[in-house]
């Protein structure tokens, strides 16, 4: 492998991307002797997280949906530039719950900033770095609430309280997303069991690895 590889895993709260991302790096572990590096968005680094604390703070719900979506690929671009691209060109294998995808089916369709103009910011934040390959977990929005208030001990943060229609909405613009970019983002039905995801998550991951490898 003369490069690394970056994955990334999207998907609406609640839709058990945490859960796949542990078991992701057990079945990388096993099968490819790899330890990954898991990272998260919107965070990943000291100054990322900063921001991200300025998002996801409940006092500041007088934010400016642009305001916010700057803020995001604010975080994106330095998240990349410390963690990912140094990770990457070290040969490592990158999983981060959360990228560009976020930012165009929340701030580009839910909050109706529109996809193009979210991707002009992202594009300038990452320079076009994209990900190697892409699992979006698709999930009923009702389904993955009640997950998330069946879980207790999962903080909650403002995004949290928003109404289940935004959710709706934040599912129609993935599944736009997924449709722009079909050789890059996998569908994931994320309503079947934790292992039956596990398994067919891993499955795509393995011919990615087998691919790079050759
Ligand atoms: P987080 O607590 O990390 O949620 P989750 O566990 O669901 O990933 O909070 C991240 C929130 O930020 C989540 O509601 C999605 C939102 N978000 C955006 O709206 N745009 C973005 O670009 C990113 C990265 C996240």
């Amino acid at each position: 492998m003369s490069k690394g590889i970056f994955i990334t895993i999207e998907g609406g709260d609640g839709a058990g991307k945490t859960t796949l991302i542990s078991r992701l790096n057990e079945q990388i572990y096993i099968h490819a002797q790899q330890r990954t590096v898991p990272t998260r968005e919107p965070g990943g680094s000291p100054i990322a997280e900063a921001i991200r604390s300025v998002i996801l703070d409940r006092k500041n719900t007088r934010m400016d949906p642009r305001t916010e979506a700057l803020l995001y690929a604010a975080a994106r671009r330095q998240h990349l530039m410390e963690i990912v691209k140094p990770a990457i060109e070290s040969k490592k294998i990158v999983i981060c719950d959360r990228f560009v995808d976020s930012s165009l089916a929340y701030q580009g369709y839910a909050r109706g900033l529109g996809m193009d103009e979210v991707w002009e910011i992202n594009r300038f934040a990452t320079d076009g770095y994209m990900p190697d390959v892409t699992l979006y977990l698709d999930i009923d929005p009702v389904v993955a609430m009640s997950r998330i208030h069946a879980n207790s001990s999962r903080e909650v943060n403002r995004l949290d309280l928003e109404k289940i229609d935004f959710h709706q909405k934040v599912r129609e613009g993935y599944l736009q997303v997924a449709a722009r970019f079909p050789n890059r983002i996998f569908v994931l039905d994320a309503s079947q069991t934790p292992e039956a995801l596990a398994l067919e998550a891993w499955k795509i991951i393995e011919a990615k690895l087998s691919l790079k490898g050759s």
